[in-house]
């Protein structure tokens, strides 16, 4: 695997080499959270700064400035013994530039006054304005300091704000091959955690027994941990789209909808299975569960380059309303159906998203006003599902109640879909045989 350092200097260089002279780019870390009253969420650094610098410490600023002497400067939390001792050891601007790529590093504390001379020369700042009034309270200061120096020496001073996504996040949409070796590895132990939670799964578990196991797979293989809220939710809480309670006990009879993912540095698996708690599907369940696996596989095999990101919605949206039609749960012909989004009342979402250092990674679904086409390198969910809510006495009293997703992780290549998460069992064979097993 290659070194977290050759990743993001890789990655930084790519940056660097996208912005034009005279630019540079201002990125911030994450903000801390509290949690309640003085005690903190554990912090998890934003994905940009990880992405260009690996910095995984609260209170940084990058400065990117392509062709200068410095193209990496850094503003990080100083070193501290006192504090140290409380939460643990800081790099300060030493490690920086020891072992971040830094070129050059100074205390987060002298952001402030040492901004105005970094820009001078620059006109365009790739910076994201209005997204945090302190900070651009900071960067103005710095401006208007820049400004009157500028009368004196006539050097330039950013004129121009333009959001670093336009470079970064569309620079993170395309995966390196060592972006891939992290997703490939959040995958395998993604697909190892369904595994285990889909063994123990019985009448009789709670949710959030299915939860521990699934987190503890995560971390007890070197994972961050989950990438997002894991959701397990039983029988009814299929249907709720971002259960986070886990806390029900699945009873004999019901489906198990998992939605789950590994952070493995710092990238992100994102898979969903549904699963019967005692290890056969009924009928009905079994009816949808394999509507909703034929919509995905549809998706799935025009996960290709050259493709329209639309077109999986499309491929989905046509499987799934033939299906609800053969079922009796829609009526109607199906191009009328799907003229009017009929299906919207059982599948309310989209495909599926982006994935890589988010869970909803970054870059534009749309170029020129167009849906995007697909490109080897990119990887994204595709997470068709079908939620019958149990009030709904429109639908066939049987279906009442069944809520099924299923998520996978697809790399795009230059030929078939490489689905990365496809080690799991998905077909009703294979839950049905690992369910049982338990
Ligand atoms: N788990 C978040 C999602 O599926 O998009
Ligand atoms: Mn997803
Ligand atoms: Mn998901």
């Amino acid at each position: 695997m290659s070194s977290p350092e050759e990743r993001v200097r890789l990655h930084r260089g790519r940056t660097l080499e996208a912005m034009e002279a005279g630019s540079a780019m201002l990125l911030f870390g994450a903000h801390h959270h509290l949690r309640n009253n003085d005690s903190e969420y554990r912090y998890r650094q934003h994905s940009d700064v990880l992405y260009t610098t690996g910095w995984t410490w609260p209170e940084v600023a990058v400065l990117l400035r392509p062709g200068a002497e410095q193209p990496t400067v850094m503003f990080v939390q100083p070193k501290d013994p006192e504090r140290e001792v409380w939460t643990g050891l800081r790099p300060g601007p030493e490690g920086a530039t020891s072992d971040f790529g830094a070129d050059e590093a100074f205390p987060y504390g002298e952001l402030g006054e040492r901004l105005p001379a970094l820009l001078q020369g620059i006109h365009t700042l790739y910076y994201a304005v209005a997204e945090d009034a302190d900070r651009d309270a900071l960067v103005m200061g710095a401006i208007r300091k820049a400004r009157r120096t500028a009368r004196r020496n006539g050097l330039a001073v950013p004129d121009a704000f333009i959001h670093p996504g336009r470079i970064l996040h569309e620079q993170r949409l395309v995966k390196s091959e060592e972006e891939l070796e992290l997703l490939r590895r959040a995958a395998a132990i993604t697909v190892e955690a369904h595994t285990a939670a889909m063994r123990r799964a019985a009448p009789g578990v709670g949710e959030h027994e299915l939860e521990a196991l699934i987190e503890y797979t995560f971390r007890s293989q070197g994972g961050n941990g989950p990438g997002y809220g894991t959701i397990v939710g039983s029988g009814p809480n299929a249907c709720v789209l971002h259960y986070v309670d886990n806390d029900r006990t699945l009873e004999d009879g019901d489906l198990v909808l998992v939605d789950a993912g590994c952070e493995f540095g710092w990238y992100t698996a994102d898979v969903t299975r549904t699963f019967p708690a005692s290890g056969r599907f009924t009928e009905p369940q079994r009816a949808l569960y394999q509507l909703v696996l034929d919509s995905q596989r549809a998706a799935i095999e025009l996960a290709r380059a050259g493709r329209r990101f639309s077109e999986l919605q499309d491929a989905v949206v046509k499987v799934l309303t033939q299906g609800l039609v053969d079922l009796g749960i829609l009526t109607g012909r199906v191009q009328d159906l799907i003229a009017d989004q009929a299906y919207k009342r059982f599948y309310m979402h989209n495909v599926g998203h982006w994935l890589g250092l988010d869970v909803h990674d970054t870059g534009a679904y749309h170029v020129a006003g167009e849906s995007r086409e697909l490109r080897p390198g990119m990887v994204l969910t595709i997470e068709p599902g079908l939620y019958l809510a149990p009030d709904d006495e429109e639908v066939p009293e049987v279906f009442r109640g069944i809520g099924v997703r299923i998520e996978d992780d697809v790399l795009v290549t230059d030929g078939d879909p490489d689905v990365l998460t496809g080690a799991l069992a998905s077909s009703v064979e294979e839950i049905e045989a690992l369910t049982s097993a338990g």
